[in-house]
């Protein structure tokens, strides 16, 4: 567990956990695919299933991330980057849903904190800033997406750098179906049912 690569294939285990489809078939709420936006991730599960769930949901998916960054950090060098790497990857690609997984915002945000808080703190203000604002929970990922790789930029971090912008472009790539709905004007808000 000393090899970085270790990391990537443990980060990603961790990360293909589907926490907000596992809890809401547990609370009865059906398949959680099938509802509002179909994604699997804490805005959908408000929609479906309610506050509770979509904390949980939120709690569990930030979880995942820094834990995965912060046991690579623990074992091996550059273990923090593939671990974050591999969570991320195996939460929008997790091989138990055929590949078809979230968007990755929730668990980039805890990899964010757990390599530093000062990038997790800039995520997140930039998601509720946004979110306060406009009330469009994607366009509030993909600005928080965006905005979290200048942090590691300031600070010289070119490993963390790097990866954070592969993340946001990871991000963006996801949220396609939404941008249109923002373009379209159709996109639902944040509190809204669908
Ligand atoms: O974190 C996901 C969010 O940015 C968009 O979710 O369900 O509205 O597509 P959703």
């Amino acid at each position: 567990l000393s090899a970085p690569w270790s990391w990537l294939f443990i980060g990603y285990l961790l990360g293909s956990v589907p926490f907000g489809l596992v809890l809401t078939r547990i609370a009865g709420k059906g398949d959680i695919r099938s509802v509002g936006s179909g994604n699997i991730g804490t805005t959908n599960v408000l929609r479906a299933g309610g506050k509770g769930l979509a904390a949980a949901t939120l709690l569990l998916d930030v979880g995942k991330g820094a834990l995965a960054v912060w046991l690579g950090s623990q074992h091996a060098l550059g273990g923090d980057i593939m671990g974050g790497m591999g969570a991320f990857l195996g939460h929008l690609f997790p091989v138990w849903l055929l590949f078809k997984g979230g968007k990755g915002v929730a668990t980039m945000l805890g990899i964010c904190f757990a390599l530093a808080w000062q990038i997790g703190l800039v995520f997140a203000l930039v998601w509720l800033g946004t979110a306060a604002l406009t009330r469009y929970s994607s366009l509030a990922g993909i600005l928080a997406g965006l905005a979290a790789p200048l942090v590691p930029l300031l600070q010289g971090r070119w490993d963390a750098a790097l990866l954070l912008g592969g993340m946001a472009m990871l991000v963006i790539a996801k949220h396609e179906a939404n941008i249109g709905r923002l373009r379209a004007g159709t996109e639902s808000k944040i509190g809204a049912k669908s």
